[in-house]
């Protein structure tokens, strides 16, 4: 097959799938997805060299950060995900399984839920990656010790954020569609109560790195619906 055959072929396949993350695959190739990834890099601050270090990608779907974990010289790169690989979620794993092909990754994967991750179940690791997952989760605490569990030396979590106007750590519930009108939403933890939870987790420095809000908030929100927000915390054993 001639080269520019292998791209046509690539690009249909791409155009076949549908994308969450946005991933530039080479030979003018960038997969369609509705979240501006790329552009989220800068608010994570991943450091720019992970020569010899260990990542974990939690919640990886499509795989974007795994990858950039990959390019930026990590040794092993494990992406996890279950909901979003065919668990009943928005997604697929046929995705992260093109563009692993396509950038000639050789980044691993487990389908595993959050709950699941433990030691036992795969290793620790140097850095871990918990991007748009906490949220999700009925029960963050738990999810956060799991986390906890596997992670060697430091973590990297961004999520959505409510009741940012209260300075005691306080956590929204959303038993219905409240978030977003996803019903896969249940948690929305302010700011203090993400660190304290980390810390209740057996984390000891926590540093928030970005924090971004739709708009200014006040205690007057604290009655009414969500205002969507997010922060990224990263956080050290
Ligand atoms: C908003 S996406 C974030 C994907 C990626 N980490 C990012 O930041 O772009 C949420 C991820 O959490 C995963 N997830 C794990 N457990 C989940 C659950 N119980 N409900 C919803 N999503 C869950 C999904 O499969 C999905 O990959």
């Amino acid at each position: 097959m001639t080269d520019e055959r292998e791209v046509e072929s690539l690009k249909n396949a791409v155009a076949a799938l549908q994308w969450w993350h946005t991933i530039d695959l080479g030979n003018g190739i960038v997969t369609p997805g509705g979240d501006p990834t790329p552009a989220r890099l800068p608010e994570l601050q991943i450091p720019h060299d992970l020569t010899g270090l260990t990542v974990l990608d939690i919640g990886a779907w499509d795989g974007f950060f795994s990858f950039e974990a990959e390019r930026r010289g990590a040794t092993r790169v494990l992406a996890t995900d279950s909901f979003c690989w065919g668990r009943g979620g928005w997604g697929t794993k046929a995705g992260f399984e093109l563009a692993r092909q396509a950038l000639g990754s050789r980044v691993e994967d487990l389908d595993i839920d959050p709950l699941e991750l433990s030691p036992d179940r795969i290793g620790t690791f140097d850095l871990v990656f918990c991007f748009g997952v906490l949220y999700h989760m009925r029960h963050p605490l738990l999810a956060l010790e799991r986390v906890f569990s596997v992670t060697r030396r430091h973590l990297i979590l961004q999520t959505q954020v409510d009741l940012s106007a209260i300075e005691r750590p306080a956590i929204a519930f959303y038993p219905g569609t409240e978030l977003n009108n996803d019903p896969t939403n249940w948690c929305g933890p302010n700011p203090a109560a993400v660190i304290a939870m980390l810390r209740t987790v057996g984390f000891s420095e926590i540093k928030t790195v970005s924090q971004w809000f739709a708009r200014e908030v006040s205690l007057a929100d604290v009655n009414g619906p969500p205002v969507s927000g997010h922060i990224t915390v990263h956080a050290w054993r």
